[in-house]
């Protein structure tokens, strides 16, 4: 078994599409002999699609409330337009690419989260071993965050929607990786006086949290990172329009964002 580290990589829907280097250098880390698994998101697509069907959509708490209709086409749109997207312009660039959900081979396994918020999935186990062989075969797999109702110790006949960010960090737990980076629109965390940070406790980031400075879509991003430092997993966020961000991250530990070291005290 290849022994080659493992590096979780989420892409968000903000910084997707816009022809950033952030596939190239999956590629090369690729060719370099790491194990790239990406995670992405979509929200933005997926509010396009319910808009132009006339579905209204809400937010409690950061989360999208899904009923069934909704349902549909968030799974349309993060397993098949998007994840297949990726899959494609990965495969151009020359890199080996399988796309998957949350849900294939048991992957992702969930409750629902919370009723008000309909057909959203908490997760309660991840399989990685699907996982483990592909990358054992060469392959880079692109999961769509969705996953699969878990009752009783038996798979239902049910998928669920999941935050890509919660879905990243459960995965790089679950496979031990060596880094868990989030690529997004921003340089990083920003603190109250609103400069950017370039290192942070767990201790630091959770009081962040708490204060109201880290909001919204960054918040399952710090909660995934102080998830995944429970491991030996180096969690970092990083801005992904800067070119060959994850390159430099990866190669060098330089780039521009913010690393959290959930296992160090504050300075
Ligand atoms: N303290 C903070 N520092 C930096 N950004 C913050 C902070 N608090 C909240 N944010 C917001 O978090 C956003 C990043 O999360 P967001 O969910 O929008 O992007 P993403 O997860 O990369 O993309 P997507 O959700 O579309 O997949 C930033 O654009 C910023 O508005
Ligand atoms: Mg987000």
């Amino acid at each position: 078994m290849s022994e080659s580290p493992i590096i979780v990589v989420k892409i968000g829907g903000s910084t997707l599409g816009s022809h950033d280097t952030t596939l190239e250098d999956l590629v090369a880390l690729q060719r370099e002999g790491w194990r790239p698994v990406v995670v992405h998101g979509g929200g933005m697509t997926i509010s396009e699609w319910l808009n132009s069907r006339a579905i209204p959509t809400r937010f409690v708490r950061g989360l999208r409330v899904t009923d069934a209709e909704s349902l549909r086409v968030v799974l349309a749109v993060l397993a098949g337009l998007i994840n297949k997207e990726l899959v494609a312009a990965i495969s151009a660039l020359g890199g080996k690419a399988i796309g998957l959900s949350g849900a294939d081979g048991g992957l992702v396994r969930v409750r629902q989260l919370d009723p008000e918020l309909g057909y959203v999935g908490q997760i309660e186990r991840v399989d990685g071993d699907m996982l483990v062989a592909l990358l054992d075969a060469g392959y880079l797999p692109v999961v769509a965050p969705l996953g699969i109702l878990w009752e009783n110790q038996r798979l239902r006949s049910q998928i669920l929607n999941i935050n890509a960010d919660t879905v990243a960090g459960e995965l790089a737990f679950a496979l031990a990786a060596r880094w868990l980076l989030f690529l997004t629109d921003v340089a990083g965390i920003s603190g109250s006086d609103g400069s950017s940070l370039a290192r942070l406790s767990g201790q630091e980031a959770a009081a962040l949290i708490e204060q109201g400075t880290v909001s919204g879509g960054m918040i399952p991003k710090v909660e995934a990172c102080l998830r995944a430092s429970e491991g030996d997993t180096r969690t970092a966020i990083i801005d992904g329009r800067q070119p060959h961000a994850l390159l430099a991250a990866v190669q060098r530990g330089e780039f521009p964002g913010t690393i959290i070291a959930a296992g160090e005290e504050g300075p």
